[in-house]
């Protein structure tokens, strides 16, 4: 879209905006993704069903982290990393993510046949979603992972994933800034580069080029 059609475009919205500002229903939801996270009473993370609302960072194509050539029957699944608006804001100002931060990672199935494709593949079904939390008032750990399984997209309050599932150890051992694979997404990247806040684990393992994690991831 070029500019003067943008700047039409948010002309409109902001004109629609103040004609709807009188009818509760139609105005825009105040700071969309920046409640606090919340829990039910036995500990569940209720699931943030704005998401789709929030910061995109980044998307995944069947990234696997086993054997290079593992057999795998099955189409790739799409990674799509959205995180809470203040905490992507407060990351580009210092690097660092602030207390309450909130990552969704929605996996998505994938095609390579439907429309007008000849070649390439798009996203369709979510298949999954995997949710972690920075919380240094509720963890003593300070990052908790959930994980809710879906087809339907019907959102229950997650379980928390146990420890052992995993997930805190793969991000611990390889995220590039705290828990975070800040590695994969582009723009953030090069904001921990330039404020110096990578993991200093990631760093060797940069120069080292160790070999990577094993396992399966989401
Ligand atoms: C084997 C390593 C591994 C395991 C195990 C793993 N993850 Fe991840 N996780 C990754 C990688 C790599 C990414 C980056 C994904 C991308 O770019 O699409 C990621 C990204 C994420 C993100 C987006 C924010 C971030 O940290 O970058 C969330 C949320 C997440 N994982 C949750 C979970 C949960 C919940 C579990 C356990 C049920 C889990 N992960 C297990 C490797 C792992």
């Amino acid at each position: 879209m070029n500019r003067a059609l943008t700047l039409f475009c948010f002309g409109l919205l902001g004109l629609a905006g103040a004609a709807g500002s009188s009818r509760a229903d139609q105005a825009a939801p105040p700071n969309v993704g920046e409640a606090a996270p919340a829990y039910t009473a036995d500990g569940k993370l209720v699931f943030p069903s704005d998401y789709r609302e929030w910061i995109y960072l980044s998307s995944g194509l069947g990234m696997t982290y086993s054997a290079p050539g593992a057999p795998s029957g099955a189409a790739p699944n799409f990674t799509n990393v959205f995180v809470k608006p203040s905490a992507y804001r407060e990351f580009v100002r210092t690097g660092h993510w602030p207390d309450k931060t909130v990552f969704v990672l929605e996996v998505r199935d994938s095609t390579d046949h439907g429309s007008i494709l000849k070649g390439g593949r798009y996203q369709t079904q979510v298949v999954g979603y995997d949710v972690e939390v920075k919380d240094q008032e509720r963890f003593p750990e300070r990052w908790r992972f959930f994980n809710y399984a879906t087809t339907t997209g019907e959102m229950p309050a997650g379980d928390p994933v146990p420890k052992a599932a995993g997930c805190l150890a793969c991000h611990s051992k390889n995220a590039a800034v705290e828990n975070t694979f800040v590695q994969f997404y582009p723009s953030l990247l090069d904001v921990a580069k330039a404020k110096g806040t990578l993991n200093a684990s990631y760093l060797k393992a940069e120069a080292s080029e160790a070999p990577a994690a094993s396992g399966t991831p989401h």
